[in-house]
């Protein structure tokens, strides 16, 4: 009789889980979502370049010297002389290039003032960023074994706006020949045999500002004689033309244009930042209202019709796709630090950062046909930073995370990922409230990134799989946070960092996601 009730008991359990399971799936093939992606998994867009995931370092502030560089006798434990915590965690994240020595800076830069026994090197003002003397330890060794020790490649921005032709010539010859020459054999009496063969070489950086002030027409004949004289010596480099700022098609037009210059370059750089509500009043990292939160998210969204609108450009004169656009500064600039150095460009970072490196990544990965690289505006302790130090003490900023987070598209396929929901509206202004891109790994592994751009309210988005008859496993990572400007500090370094996620359905080829407020999502997928 027992046995019996029991059998009863079991039976009627597989019933409601039944009912429940059939419940579910008509809800969702009957639901209309107003939140919907389609990822077309046999639909591939081209490769995402992983120079996408790219980063940058300036002398400016405390970004080198304090941030990247403590020295080999310093009590801070380190790599020659370069930080061992920020090293390890770089190479967490792949990191697979870095931009160096600026910025403005790399227009007043002599490289040669920074080689040889350090004791020796002559000083230098830093001009542009606060007129402190600069006393060239950190020079092209350092960052090149830096570079070597993490495991990824540099790009090095070359002096047009105060350098000359032969000092640019010469610097090529001493990092890339491997031969017996004047600057080789001058990098071997320095300690280095072999050349570190740096692929990516920029032909001056925002020649326009503060690389020189020039007019478009001028800079492209500067250009074309820079780069006659950068020469390949077996590399197979890279020549970055300085492209424009922003929404500047002018300069775009003009480089593009001249048959020459687009035959001595292989690819243009672009310059966009984050900024919110004017450049002499930007707002504060930390303390901040929705007004503000809004204002970010709509201005870093542009982005997207800046590449579109450049690419136009390029593809008119360039419809092959040789010459790739690399975004090599972007990210968030707010007002620095309260009591920090005005022109150290010291600031905060909070889970809306997040969300504006979420948003720049899934546009870059949805425009990889022309997006060769980006480079995020910068490493350590200037500006959209992905770490912030205080002495022996650094800390991984939420920006960091999402670079974690958005590994695994690099060097992936996308995948053609329509989007439609629903918009986030604020003070009669409207932005789509979600964001997304989708690419596939050389093991068929799919994964998805997304963003909420709304901070009150979760988005219940419908993916489905064109292409996947059924999705076998899902996993997931997300990054959140209580307030809109959550943030990690020395005393509370992990205040907002990645945790599982687990909030989906999963339905033969579709996933029904609870997408969080304010929130970044990695899902992987599969099939
Ligand atoms: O990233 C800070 C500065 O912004 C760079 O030096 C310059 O290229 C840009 O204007």
């Amino acid at each position: 009789m027992a046995l019996k009730n029991e059998v009863k008991i079991i039976l009627q359990k597989i019933i409601i889980v039944s009912l429940i399971l059939v419940f579910n799936t008509i809800l969702i093939y009957s639901k209309d979502y107003p939140n919907k992606l389609i990822v077309n998994v046999d639909i591939e867009k081209g490769k995402i370049s992983r120079y996408i995931y790219g980063h940058f370092a300036e002398h400016l502030g405390r970004c080198i010297y304090d941030g990247l560089w403590v020295g080999e006798s310093s009590n801070v434990p380190n790599i020659g002389g370069v930080r061992k915590d920020i090293i390890e965690a770089l190479k967490k994240i792949k990191a697979p290039v870095i931009r160096w020595p600026g910025g403005c800076f790399a227009d007043t830069y002599h490289w040669m003032d920074g080689i040889g026994p350090r004791e020796l090197r002559p000083p230098m003002i830093n001009i542009f960023w606060g007129e402190v003397i600069e006393d060239n330890h950190f020079g092209t060794h350092e960052f090149l074994n830096f570079c070597e020790e993490v495991g990824c490649d540099a790009y090095i921005s070359g002096n047009v706006g105060s350098g000359t032709v032969k000092e640019l010539a010469d610097w090529v010859e001493y990092v890339n020949f491997d031969g017996n020459s004047p600057m080789a054999n001058l990098r071997r009496k320095n300690g280095r045999e072999k050349p570190w063969n740096v692929k990516f070489w920029g032909i001056g950086n925002e020649n326009w500002g503060c690389g020189g002030n020039m007019t478009a027409e001028y800079y492209v004949d500067l250009l074309k004689r820079f780069a006659t004289y950068v020469r390949d010596y077996g590399v197979g480099i890279t020549r970055i033309a300085c492209g424009p700022n922003s929404s500047n098609y002018h300069w775009m037009e003009t480089i593009m244009r001249d048959g020459r210059a687009r035959k001595s370059i292989q690819a243009v750089s672009l310059h966009y930042y984050t900024v919110f509500e004017s450049w002499s009043n930007k707002g504060s990292a930390t303390d901040f209202t929705e007004y503000h939160w809004f204002g970010i998210l709509e201005r870093t969204l542009r982005m997207d019709d800046i590449i579109k609108r450049h690419s136009a450009i390029m593809d008119r004169y360039d419809p092959d796709r040789r010459i790739g656009l690399m975004v090599d500064e972007w990210g968030t600039w707010y007002n620095v630090e309260p009591g920090t150095n005005p022109s150290f460009l010291y600031q905060q970072n909070t889970i809306r950062d997040a969300i504006v490196a979420g948003i720049n990544l899934d546009i870059f990965n949805n425009h990889c046909e022309r997006v060769k690289m980006a480079n995020i505006a910068q490493l350590v302790n200037v500006l959209q930073a992905l770490f912030l130090t205080k002495g022996d003490k650094m800390i991984l900023t939420p920006t960091y995370h999402v670079f974690d987070m958005y590994k695994v598209h690099q060097d992936a396929t996308l995948l053609l990922n329509e989007l439609s929901c629903e918009e986030y509206t604020y003070d009669g202004k409207s932005i789509p409230s979600l964001n997304s891109s989708a690419s596939k790994d050389d093991n068929g592994l799919i994964h998805i990134t997304l963003c909420n751009l709304d901070p009150k309210n979760k988005k219940e988005l419908l993916i489905e799989l064109r292409g996947v008859k059924s999705v076998k496993e899902v996993s997931g990572k997300v990054l959140t946070a209580k307030e809109m400007n959550s943030h990690n500090t020395f005393d509370n370094p992990d205040n907002v960092k990645p945790t599982v996620f687990r909030d989906f359905k999963v339905k033969n080829n579709t996933v029904v996601v609870d997408v969080p407020s304010k929130s970044v999502i990695v899902l992987e997928i599969k099939r």
